[in-house]
């Protein structure tokens, strides 16, 4: 299905994933409600885009209000929402049981409870609409628990849960949900620990360019569930039949990571 003349929110849009896919949207003719923390940020992607009709709306996807001000000014300007992206997100890297609680609570918030919220704020005009596409950007780890990722696994985790439920929920309204599982990427989300950690256990990295291409791919499409990259795709589907498989291949990565897990202790 084509974007051109779409209405698009993306969250998440300064980063490394977002602003690449804010490029593509941009040249397939979509307007864009441009959302991420920081306003100069925001900046940065909007002076890569050739179309003007974008929104850049710098607020923090955690709180109410936040959440308000992008519908209001999305709707304000462009009267409809045709796709909601909800890519924003962080990863914190460390030892479960020594990490800031605070920041447990922080990884949900933005990486499960926001896009729930977001979803909720924009169904009624999607419903009213009769039309509207959902696009979640979760994660390998969503499918797979990983060791010194526990947080960002269970937010992930969340997020495809919500994406099939409310995407069960939703069929026949005319609105659709995609959700969309990358690999690692080569974005700032990861800390320079989990850079070494995935050098030694030589976990594989794509280009945000090439996910941002699969992901374009996915809301064209109105795809369902897609993961990126082989063999993660296999062992998603290992893990979900024989986790015990998955319990023992990666034992000794787990050890490995473990060195570096326990260095890594971030605050919010
Ligand atoms: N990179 C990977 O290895 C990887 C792998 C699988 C899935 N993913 C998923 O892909 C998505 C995009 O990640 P990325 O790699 O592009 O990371 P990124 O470069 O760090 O981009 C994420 C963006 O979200 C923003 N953000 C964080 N908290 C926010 C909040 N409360 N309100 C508004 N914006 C907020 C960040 O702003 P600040 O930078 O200012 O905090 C950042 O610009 C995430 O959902 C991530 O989980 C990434």
């Amino acid at each position: 299905m084509s974007m051109n003349g779409k209405h698009v929110i993306l969250t998440g849009a300064a980063g490394g994933i977002g602003q690449q896919l804010a490029q593509r949207l941009d040249q397939a003719g979509a307007s864009l409600s441009l959302v991420d923390l920081s306003d100069e940020g925001l900046k940065q992607t909007s002076v890569l885009l050739n179309g003007n009709n974008h929104l850049g709306v710098a607020v923090d996807l955690t709180t109410e209000d936040g959440r308000s001000q992008i519908i209001q000014q999305t709707l304000d300007r462009y009267g409809r929402i045709d796709t909601l992206i909800n890519c924003a997100g962080i990863n914190p890297f460390g030892v479960f049981a020594e990490q800031d609680p605070a920041v447990i609570q922080k990884t949900l918030d933005i990486n499960l409870v926001a896009p729930m919220m977001l979803t909720h704020a924009v169904l009624p005009h999607m419903q009213q609409q009769g039309s509207g596409h959902i696009v979640n950007i979760g994660s390998t780890f969503g499918s797979i628990g990983f060791a010194w990722f526990t947080a960002y696994s269970t937010s992930k985790f969340g997020l495809r849960g919500f994406s099939q439920s409310l995407r069960r929920e939703l069929d026949g309204s005319g609105i659709d949900v995609t959700y969309v599982a990358p690999r690692a990427v080569k974005t700032a989300i990861n800390s320079q620990a989990v850079y070494e950690m995935a050098e030694k256990v030589k976990m594989n990295f794509d280009e945000p360019s090439v996910v941002a291409d699969k992901i374009m791919h996915a809301i064209e499409g109105h795809k369902r569930d897609v993961y990126i990259g082989f063999p993660e795709s296999l062992f998603v589907r290992i893990n979900a039949v024989a986790p015990g498989i998955v319990d023992n291949a990666l034992r000794k990565q787990n050890k490995v990571a473990q060195s570096h897990a326990t260095r890594e202790n971030p605050t919010t």
